[in-house]
């Protein structure tokens, strides 16, 4: 159920996220039909420029314009856009901003009134953003519906969330709040619920009895490369481990929800992360990547400031004290400038009761998000022909082939969407966030030198898979390496 006379107001409308993602995302809705009835967007912004300027910004990033059909329907889109420059600060700006989306309102043919404001803004600007908003740009509630959409980072340690969520809890309700982590909206992460809901065959051996250990990995194949001096400041905990990867996380260990209602699921994942302790130091590995294949390191990078010991790569193993996952490991890891892009969740089952098999690999399951989604999973079958033997194979979902019609969205537009019908299933909530970094505050404390010497982080090459002490750090909770699936040393029965 969308709502007819809608407004979207992107605010940070010139700067990357809206460019990159917010406004693209808005575009694929509005050329699959997926906007509301005559809904509008507003970009809102500090830059003084014209509508046509706008509109080239706005657009720039979307992809495949050589084709007529998506050039036309972009022209069309443009259609909805319209830009009003302003401050963040100060209420002046806020009340010329209102004016903007009365005039807009004035045309519609009822008295309904609905205004979405996406803040692609830097947390800085947070708390005067969502004040104004509410004071200046607010429609009465009788005549619709008021969203606010924020997007980390959410503070930088408990303390620092803490202060900044409870200011913008003062102008914005709960309900009217949608958190933002992107990745709750890629295909590969909601699909973890249906994944091991709707078949029981997943369900029955989702626990510590068959579960030798899970990881979480996070691949990039480039560095900071002139964000350095966003990034030096949060470190790759902050920026993939703390939200994306501990998101995932909980979807993939919360127990079942009562039903798919945003409430009933998101109990579910603050339970589970309740039951992690703050992450120890020996739990924890940090890696910055150096110079090598003719491409810099990170200290090379002249945005990052000199000696930083910031880490770009970090892998962190979290222990949750439930019945179902007491000592199964689950190592976090994520890192940049590494030698390719991947993010995949890899489950690793125990050994198969040993007596007739020896050597034999392990079961592995494999959701991979990333590029090319697909679910596989190592199993063990003879090996075709007369001999009795074991050989590992793969049972293999690679969607490109099975779902080969379909488009999967990107992660915007589906929390976009979600956003558009009031569905916070795939946002944020409160005491998520609240706890999440009370699991995570400790260590980044420890590397931030606020209780001690400043931890070095461990020298990879760019390009490389990462430290090489990484090999390791998951050898040590029980993570089994099978040289390659293919060529495993098979056994005679
Ligand atoms: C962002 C991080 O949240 O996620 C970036 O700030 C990172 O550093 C990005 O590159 C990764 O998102 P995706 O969707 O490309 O995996």
């Amino acid at each position: 159920k969308l709502k007819d006379n809608t407004i979207i107001i992107v605010l940070g409308a010139s700067g990357d996220l809206a460019k990159k993602k917010t406004l693209p995302a808005l575009f694929a809705l509005y050329r699959q039909s997926f906007l509301p009835k005559d809904c509008k967007i507003v970009g809102y912004a500090r830059t003084k420029m014209e509508k046509d300027d706008f509109h080239k910004r706005a657009t720039s990033y979307i992809k495949g314009t050589e084709d007529a059909e998506t050039a036309n329907q972009v022209e069309a889109f443009k259609e909805l856009l319209t830009y009003v420059a302003g401050g963040y600060e100060d209420s002046e700006s806020f009340v010329n901003l209102n004016k903007h989306l009365e005039e807009i309102e004035g045309n519609y043919q009822s008295k309904e009134r609905n205004r979405i404001f996406y803040l692609a803004l830097p947390p800085t600007v947070f708390i005067p953003v969502s004040k104004n908003l509410k004071e200046q740009c607010y429609v009465n509630p009788k005549s619709g519906v008021n969203r606010i959409i924020i997007e980390k980072p959410f503070g930088k340690d408990l303390d620092s969330a803490r202060e900044l969520l409870s200011s913008v809890k003062q102008y914005w309700t709960e309900d009217e709040t949608f958190r933002i982590d992107h990745y709750l909206g890629k295909e590969m992460v909601k699909n973890l619920l249906v994944l091991r809901f709707a078949n029981i065959a997943m369900s029955a051996a989702w626990d510590k009895n068959s579960i030798s250990n899970v990881q979480i990995t996070f691949k990039e194949p480039f560095g900071t490369e002139g964000r350095g001096g966003y990034f030096d400041e949060f470190g790759m905990i902050r920026d993939v481990l703390q939200n994306h990867l501990l998101q995932v996380l909980s979807i993939l260990t919360m127990e079942r929800p009562v039903s798919f209602a945003a409430e009933d699921i998101r109990d579910e994942k603050v339970k589970v992360l309740r039951a992690i302790p703050p992450i120890e130091r020996e739990d924890t590995l940090l890696g910055q990547y150096v110079a090598a294949n003719g491409k810099p390191g990170y200290l090379d990078d002249s945005t990052v400031p000199p000696n930083s010991v910031c880490p770009t790569f970090a892998a962190t193993t979290l222990w949750i004290h439930n019945p179902r996952w007491e000592g199964v490991p689950f190592i976090l890891k994520a890192g940049k400038a590494l030698n390719e892009a991947k993010v995949e969740i890899r489950i690793q089952f125990k050994d198969v009761t040993q007596g007739i098999f020896k050597d034999i690999a392990r079961n592995e399951l494999v959701i991979r998000l990333q590029p090319n989604e697909a679910i596989y999973m190592k199993l063990n079958c003879k090996t075709p022909g007369l001999h009795t033997r074991a050989v590992p194979s793969e049972m293999d979902l690679t969607y490109k082939r099975r779902f080969s019609e379909i488009k999967i969205p990107e992660a915007y537009e589906a929390l976009i969407l979600d956003a558009l019908h009031g569905d916070h299933s795939n946002f944020v909530r409160h005491d998520e966030l609240d706890v999440a970094w009370k699991i995570f505050t400790p260590i980044l404390h420890w590397i931030d030198g606020k209780n001690g010497p400043v931890p070095k982080p461990l020298s990879y090459p760019y390009g490389s898979r990462g430290p090489k002490e990484m090999d390791d750090f998951i050898k040590k909770y029980g993570y089994r390496r099978m040289a390659d699936a293919y060529f495993w040393p098979v056994t005679n029965l």
